[in-house]
């Protein structure tokens, strides 16, 4: 039997390999390849059980704000945890919960003024798509209740479970579950690269398409959801400021419920506290998870308007309640992470101290995007994606069986970053506390593996 205490790098390779199935991983590659196993973390680092350090150049899954093993969130914890890690919200209320939702509901828009928990963004995305039906079901017009439907977009990405699959648009992942999943209005994302369009002509192009669907559907349609200013899992595709405001207007046009997910804009990443902001709109509902916690703990929230609680009110069997909940749901110890989180943002002025490391990454970005593979970097504050090309002039994409992405990420860990790709997209996404040396560096190894990787490719 294998003491845990002293087991060593093989011992936890073996139970790993033989008993564990990861996500998103096809599991046959995993076993034939060595896996990094991190045991500790500093800062933006990421330290494995044999103490070789990798930057954390996606943030833990573009979850991690303040870096890794945070002295106040760490202290908040396990004050938390003196007192209690976790009861039930169904029935019960809990001080670390009602605190952190008194901060968050200063940050959010201000028209955003009720917060549901659960514990991560497919949930959180869950929690919003049956708010939306619900509302319109128990809407006080009766003639209301048609509506239905959701628009989403293609490429979106809202998560893995099935509601959340079902506003999803990536083929590659969603595709085999297709029967299990409700039908959805799907319009086009901009994506100027692919569509061989300038970015305002793309935008319109979906701008047109959504119109023509709202003019035709909207007493059949429940809510939109988007990704706000950037798509992250298609490979981060971004939008201008404008174009989510004339969403935003369109859907208020045609009287249709207005989802935001900010699971991975929200908490700083595009540069504001969220991606509404940036576009100064706000949402009929918002869903966040990732940073909420700072990236230390499961927790996700879905934030609606007054109006839409209003219409979940009423006698107990005129059944309108909102039935549903998980079982962490408003964990303490997470809702204590997510305030220690909100309280740093304020104390070390992050979203300002940002803006310097941003322009350092657009300096940074510009130099990479000059390499020939590099067909486009799509950036909106520390959300990033590269794209590479084979061919960029004729707009050559590589052979997937080529597994450029991939090889590249590969050689930044080999020289000490952990960066993971989207197809042939790089993704930088560091933690928001990121120093700009580390940032710098961050963007050299960049460079060097894109270069590296073609060189052995000629
Ligand atoms: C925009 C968006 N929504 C939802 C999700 C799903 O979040 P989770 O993996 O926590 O379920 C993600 C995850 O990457 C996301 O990027």
């Amino acid at each position: 039997m294998i003491l845990f205490k002293t087991m060593r790098y093989e011992d936890l390779v073996y139970i790993d390999k033989t008993h564990i199935w990861h996500p998103f991983t096809q599991m046959q590659e995993w076993i034939e390849n060595q896996p990094i196993i991190i045991e500790k973390g500093k800062g933006s680092y990421l330290i494995d059980i044999q103490g070789n350090k990798y930057l954390d150049g996606v943030s833990s899954l573009w979850t991690n704000v303040h870096g890794h093993n945070n002295p106040t969130i760490n202290k908040a914890i396990s004050a938390q945890l003196k007192k209690i890690a976790h009861s039930t919200f169904l029935g019960l209320s809990n001080v670390a919960a009602i605190e952190f939702t008194e901060r968050l509901i200063e940050i959010v828009p201000n028209n955003l003024s009720r917060v549901f928990f659960s514990d991560n963004g497919s949930t959180s995305v869950e929690v919003a798509l049956k708010i939306a039906y619900q509302y319109w079901q128990q809407h006080p017009v009766s003639q209301n209740k048609t509506k239905k439907k959701f628009i989403s977009f293609h490429n979106a990405y809202h998560g893995d479970t099935l509601g959340s699959v079902s506003v999803g648009g990536i083929d590659l992942f969603h595709g085999v579950y297709s029967s299990l999943l409700f039908d959805t209005i799907k319009v086009a994302y901009p994506y100027a690269l692919k569509e061989k369009l300038s970015q305002g002509e793309s935008e319109q192009k979906s701008l047109n398409e959504l119109e023509k669907i709202l003019q035709a559907q909207s007493h059949n349609i429940a809510a939109l959801i988007i990704e706000p200013l950037m798509q992250g899992a298609s490979g981060m595709l971004n939008t201008t400021a404008t174009y989510l405001q004339k969403v935003r207007q369109l859907t208020k046009t045609y009287n249709v419920l207005m989802i935001v997910d900010e699971v991975a804009t929200g908490f700083g990443r595009t540069g504001a506290m969220f991606a509404c902001d940036k576009a100064n709109i706000q949402p009929d509902i918002m869903c966040m998870a990732k940073g909420i916690s700072g990236g230390y703990l499961p927790l996700a929230a879905t934030l609606t308007t007054e109006d839409i609680f209003n219409n979940f009110l009423g006698n107990y069997s005129e059944n309108k309640t909102f039935f549903h909940g998980h079982t962490y749901t408003a964990n303490q110890l997470a809702c204590s992470a997510g305030l220690a989180s909100l309280k740093l943002f304020e104390k070390n002025n992050i979203l300002e101290r940002l803006q310097e490391k941003i322009i350092i990454l657009i300096a940074g970005l510009q130099e990479i995007g000059k390499l020939l593979p590099v067909a486009q970097i799509r950036q909106e504050g520390f959300m990033i994606g590269i794209e590479i090309y084979q061919d960029k002039e004729n707009h050559i994409p590589f052979p997937s069986s080529q597994k450029i992405g991939y090889r590249i990420c590969q050689e930044a860990i080999r020289c000490g970053v952990f960066l993971r790709p989207l197809g042939d997209t790089l993704i930088l996404m560091p933690p928001l506390s990121i120093s700009k040396k580390e940032l710098k560096l961050l963007l050299e190894i960049t460079k060097h593996s894109i270069i590296k990787i073609l060189e052995d490719d000629k």
